[in-house]
């Protein structure tokens, strides 16, 4: 099918570069001018997994182009939206992306058009797509307008695309649930194999769900805040287990056993971040809000979010007294592991408060440097872990890349000023970094004195009196 997608962010680019992937010939519109040059050089304008390949290929096959939203609007039979809707001040997505396009479409689409909503939007959102193309469109024009919200995780995207636990549209007549089955069809029928793991016999049998646009729209906001709602609740279990005495590790694995709990999104640390879950959280509070619906569950989720990074600072400081002065080690950067995206990233705002305090920050993280720079030049920026170790007084881990798990603790302890490590995402073991000489100090009362270093062990436990 000719499909045109509108916007080459994350979705978008993603999305373009996995349906080409399908055998679709696909045009993808970017409106920053600068991004779609770098993009028709053959550039992507950000880091993800996979997905670098997957559009050089698919453009030299011929499947892949792109331009300019005119031109999209021309060719493509289905147009999916994927442009941003980014936070307001009072908490709710700004659509005026999304009614720039519902204008432009109208202006200039003639025939059908199968116009797909993917960027995430409030409950009603189709239904004002839909008036609005009936005030201004030309006679035409006929459409139908579906919600497909996408469930792609940064990091994993294209290996998500190719491996859904469910494909969702919300369509209001079946003609439309139709051509988004045949859109889907080689995944939903594993006829084409995935480029991750090359192969069709990895993939999952995908659930093809079907419901009215308003529900579709709802459950991608749904989704994101239940499994935010997760982080917050694991993290304030953490937070108990501190106090009382207990370990997180094993409390969190063992309620993730019951299947109606399950084990995934229980790793407590410093907090959720990048660009969706912190902004749909807010926004489904004040759609609720809209409706007459109370959801201050939602909004105690947010704030006890918000008051992970200034606990985990407190934990800083608890360790190195004043800060003022002191070099610390920072790893990672980004929201989340194998991405370069440090929108509403945690660790960034540990890094801000550690530099407010005087800290002298040397940061290390395999993607997100340049990125990051940008937005804090006063911080010095390595080349890898060892160099943003040397002379530290504590390692602050942030951002849970493997790369960190294959650490020279040995080494390291020869490089910092103190063998003290922080981790923010209790990803490291406690075990066999003390077995290094290394204090570590954890999440939710995860510690271990280090084993090699007697001196450093009594003065550790000393300060902890
Ligand atoms: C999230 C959803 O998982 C996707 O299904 C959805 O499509 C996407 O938002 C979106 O709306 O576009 P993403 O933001 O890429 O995906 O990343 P997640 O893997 O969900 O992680 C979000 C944040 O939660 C990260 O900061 C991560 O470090 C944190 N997190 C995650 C925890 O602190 N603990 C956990 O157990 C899991």
């Amino acid at each position: 099918m000719r499909i045109s997608v509108i916007g080459a962010g994350y979705v978008g680019l993603t999305t373009a570069g996995c349906l080409a992937e399908l055998g679709h010939d696909v045009f993808c519109a970017e409106a920053d001018v600068q991004k779609l040059a770098r993009l028709c050089a053959g550039e992507l304008p950000f880091f993800e997994p996979n997905l670098d390949d997957l559009v050089q290929r698919n453009r030299a096959a011929g499947r892949l182009q792109f331009g300019s939203t005119e031109d999209a609007i021309d060719r493509g039979r289905a147009i999916f939206i994927c442009v941003g809707t980014p936070p307001m001040e009072n908490g709710e997505a700004d659509l005026s992306a999304i009614e720039s396009v519902a204008r432009t479409i109208a202006r200039r689409a003639q025939g059908y058009r199968l116009i797909v909503e993917k960027s995430t939007v409030p409950v009603q959102t189709g239904r004002q797509l839909r008036r609005h193309l009936a005030l201004h469109s030309s006679s035409t024009l006929t459409y139908d307008v579906v919600s497909n919200p996408e469930f792609l995780r940064e990091g994993t995207a294209v290996e998500d695309f190719f491996h859904p636990d469910r494909i969702l549209v919300g369509v209001e007549d079946s003609r439309a649930a139709e051509a988004m089955h045949e859109i889907y069809r080689p995944v939903l029928e594993r006829t084409v194999a995935c480029p991750v793991h090359h192969s069709k016999d990895c993939m999952k049998q995908a659930k093809f769900v079907v419901t009215d646009t308003n529900s579709a729209e709802l459950i991608k906001h749904a989704s994101n805040s239940f499994l935010a709602m997760k982080i917050s609740f694991i993290n304030m279990v953490a937070d108990l287990c501190e106090a009382a005495g207990a370990d997180i590790g094993k409390v969190a694995e063992a309620v993730g056993l019951d299947p109606r709990i399950g084990s995934s999104f229980l790793q407590p640390g410093i907090g959720f971040g990048g660009f969706c879950f912190p902004k749909d959280l807010q926004a489904f509070v004040r759609i609720a809000e809209k409706f007459g619906c109370d959801f201050s569950l939602l909004k105690e989720v947010e704030r006890i979010n918000k008051n992970r990074v200034e606990k985990f600072v407190e934990k800083i400081k608890n360790e190195l007294w004043v800060l003022r002065g002191k070099r610390i080690c920072v790893w990672g950067l980004a929201f989340k592991p194998k991405t370069d995206d440090i929108r509403f990233a945690p660790a960034l705002s540990v890094l801000r408060q550690l530099l407010a305090e005087g800290a002298q920050v040397q940061a290390y993280d395999p993607q997100a440097m340049a990125k990051a720079q940008l937005e804090i030049p006063d911080v010095t920026y390595c080349k890898d872990m060892y160099e943003a170790a040397v002379g530290a007084e504590a390692i602050v881990l942030l951002t849970e890349w493997d790369e960190f798990q294959g650490a020279d603790w040995d080494l390291l302890s020869r490089l910092v000023q103190r063998p003290l490590l922080l981790d923010g995402r209790n990803t490291l073991s406690a075990e066999q970094v003390s077995a290094c000489g290394f204090q570590y100090v954890g999440i939710g009362g995860i510690s271990a004195m280090p084993k090699t270093h007697p001196q450093v062990a009594d003065l550790a436990a000393e300060v902890h009196v």
